[in-house]
C-alpha cells in the first residue's frame, strides 16, 4: 500500500514579472479568471484530488491570498444583513475549502528553494506540489491523474504535455520512455533547455507528486537555470542515483494563466463554459469583426 497523498504545497512567492504592472502590489495568484482568483482553481483541484492540508509558500505583498481563504467577517455580516444568502454562502465556501497554512520564502531563490520551505510541513510523507499559474481544465482533476500513477508505481510523478517548436525552452523538459499509454519512466530532465538541446518535446507542467527524499536532494543541488535552485536539478540528482520517476501526459487542457496571452485565452475559454455568461459573451464574440 502506498502512502495516501494528504498534503499539497503551493509555491506562490514569485514576483509575477510577466504580468506587470498588474502584479506590482497584488499577487499574480489573485488575478481573476472570470470571477475566481487563479489560485482558487488549483486549490479546488487539490481538494478534488483528495488533499486535506495545504501549505502556501508566500512572500512579500501576498497577504491578499491569506485574506481570500480566510473568513471575511465584515463582508459576511453585510451580506447577511442585506439578505444576500447565496453570496454569503459563496464567500463562506471559499474559507471552508481546505485546511491552509502559510510560510514565507524570504528570498526568491527559485522553485526548488520555495519547495524546500515546506520541509517541516511535509515531514516524512509523500506530497503534491501545484503551480497555480498552470490552470488545468480536465475531467479527472490533473493532480488526481498523477496520484493514480503514484499509487500504481509507488514512486514520484510529474505532469507533462507536448509542446511544439521553440516554446519548449520555457519549460522543464524530460527524456523518457513510455511504459503504458500516457505514462513514461523518466530518464533525464533539463530545466529550460535551448531548443536545440531539448531532449524531447515533452514539457513539464506544474503538477508533481514527490517523496520527502526530494528535500535532501534540493539541499544538495546547486543553482542552475536563471541562477536559481531548480526542482528539476534536484530531481536529476535522484535520477542519477537510480531513483525512479514517472511522467503522466495529462488528459486535459493546460492554460498558462501567469502569461498575458495565456490568461486572455483562459478567460475566454472559462467564460464560454459558464451558463450564466456564455450566451451573451458568445454573441459578443461573434459580433466582433475580426
Ligand atoms: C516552472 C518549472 C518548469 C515547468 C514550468 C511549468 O517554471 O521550473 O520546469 O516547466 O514551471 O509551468 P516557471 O514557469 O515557474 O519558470
Amino acid at each position: 500500500m502506498t502512502q495516501k497523498i494528504r498534503k499539497a504545497v503551493f509555491p506562490a512567492a514569485g514576483l509575477g514579472t510577466r504580468f506587470l504592472p498588474a502584479t506590482k502590489s497584488s499577487p499574480k495568484e489573485m488575478l481573476p479568471l472570470v470571477d475566481k482568483p487563479l489560485i482558487q482553481y488549483s486549490v479546488e483541484e487539490a481538494v478534488a484530488s483528495g488533499i486535506e492540508s495545504i501549505l502556501i509558500i508566500t512572500g512579500r505583498d501576498k497577504t491578499a491570498i491569506e485574506n481570500h481563504f480566510d473568513i471575511s467577517f465584515e463582508l459576511e455580516q453585510v451580506l447577511q444583513e442585506r439578505g444576500k444568502q447565496e453570496m454569503f454562502e459563496l464567500v463562506r465556501a471559499v474559507s471552508d475549502l481546505a485546511k491552509i497554512s502559510y510560510t514565507r520564502q524570504k528570498q526568491a531563490l527559485g522553485l526548488g528553494h520555495a519547495i524546500l520551505q515546506a520541509k517541516d510541513f511535509v515531514g516524512d510523507e509523500s506530497f503534491a506540489v501545484l503551480l497555480a499559474d498552470d490552470v488545468i481544465d480536465a475531467e479527472t482533476p490533473a493532480l488526481k491523474q498523477l496520484i493514480d500513477v503514484y499509487e500504481k508505481y509507488d514512486a514520484p510523478v510529474l505532469a507533462t504535455m507536448q509542446v511544439a517548436g521553440e516554446a519548449i525552452s520555457r519549460f522543464g523538459v524530460i527524456d523518457a520512455e513510455e511504459i503504458e499509454p500516457n505514462v513514461s519512466k523518466i530518464k533525464n530532465i533539463v530545466e529550460k533547455p535551448k531548443f536545440d538541446d531539448a531532449p524531447s518535446d515533452m514539457a513539464v507542467i506544474g503538477r508533481y507528486v514527490f517523496t520527502p527524499e526530494l528535500f535532501d536532494a534540493i539541499e544538495r543541488s546547486e543553482t542552475g537555470a536563471g541562477g536559481e535552485y531548480q526542482v528539476a536539478d534536484a530531481m536529476r540528482i535522484l535520477l542519477d542515483e537510480g531513483k525512479p520517476f514517472y511522467a503522466v501526459r495529462l488528459d486535459g487542457v493546460r492554460h498558462d494563466a501567469g502569461d498575458k496571452l495565456g490568461f486572455l485565452i483562459a478567460t475566454v475559454e472559462f467564460a464560454l463554459k459558464r451558463t450564466d455568461l456564455a450566451p451573451e459573451f458568445k454573441a459578443y464574440l461573434k459580433s466582433l469583426n475580426l
